[in-house]
């Protein structure tokens, strides 16, 4: 892979979200369908608030001494979704709503990230980020409120950039395996991901309906995404998009 890459898209990438002005009060603050989003973003806002200690100690362990140029990649990376925590806290206030302390989905991802080293904890991360590009591409042109249209699309940005991260990590992995050895791998990730999806629907379904996302929407979205990262890790034989039209498939106004 090429880290020195990431650190420089990265570093490129730190200018601070800019949330719109919002003249007077917002009408959809008197929508029934607010306190249950502001719920569900309070939910992803405790997912992006992990310090990445763990993560930080296995890249560290990979690439002994000190994790070299992939180490502060993974640092930079890190740090944007800090930046992801706190523009959801301003978006749950926005939407009158109250930041979570735990949740049962959010403790199940940590403890299952633990389990085996780098690449599993990577793989778990990688489940979360395609199905965050689902949850906010959708919700970037779904919701009627330009705050949260507005975050929706920068954390949908950002979030695309992380798989495609995370792509170059696996791409380099699987070139020292057999096939045989790389489909197996692929099958595996592909039941963890259903297993992520339908819990993530479980969870949010009720919200994304009610903003006329069906479950088909949201799938199509989760696996789309699914197969291009397996496209561009050589894992599945489908032509890869690349970051550029994926940005213009879910986001509002992206040329
Ligand atoms: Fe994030
Ligand atoms: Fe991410």
């Amino acid at each position: 892979m090429n880290p020195s890459y990431w650190i420089q898209r990265f570093q490129d990438n730190q200018t601070p979200w800019t949330p719109p002005v919002m003249d007077g009060p917002v009408p959809f603050h008197k929508d029934s369908r607010c306190a249950g989003l502001a719920r569900a973003f309070a939910t992803f806002q405790l997912g992006e608030t992990g310090g990445g200690t763990r993560l930080q100690r296995f890249v560290r362990a990979a690439f002994p001494p000190d994790g070299g140029d992939y180490a502060r990649a993974v640092d930079l990376f890190l740090a944007e979704e800090h930046r992801h925590s706190a523009m959801l806290a301003t978006v749950v206030e926005h939407l009158r709503g109250e930041l979570q302390r735990r949740h049962w989905q959010n403790a199940v991802f940590r403890r299952v990230r633990t389990l085996c080293g780098l690449e599993f904890n990577l793989q778990v991360l990688l489940t979360a980020e395609l199905i965050a590009v689902a949850w906010y591409g959708l919700l970037a042109h779904a919701v009627p409120d330009p705050l949260v249209r507005s975050a929706c699309a920068r954390i949908t940005r950002d979030e695309v950039g992380h798989v495609a991260f995370h792509a170059d990590f696996f791409r380099t992995v699987h070139r020292s395996r057999l096939p045989i050895g790389s489909q197996i791998w692929s099958l595996q990730f592909q039941a963890v991901l259903l297993m992520t999806e339908a819990a993530a629907w479980w969870e949010f379904g009720r919200c994304l309906r009610s903003f006329g996302i069906s479950r088909r929407m949201f799938q199509g979205r989760v696996r789309g995404s699914a197969r291009d990262f397996l496209a561009r890790v050589g894992c599945f034989p489908g032509r890869t998009t690349s970051t550029r039209s994926d940005l213009k498939a879910v986001i509002p106004g992206e040329q």
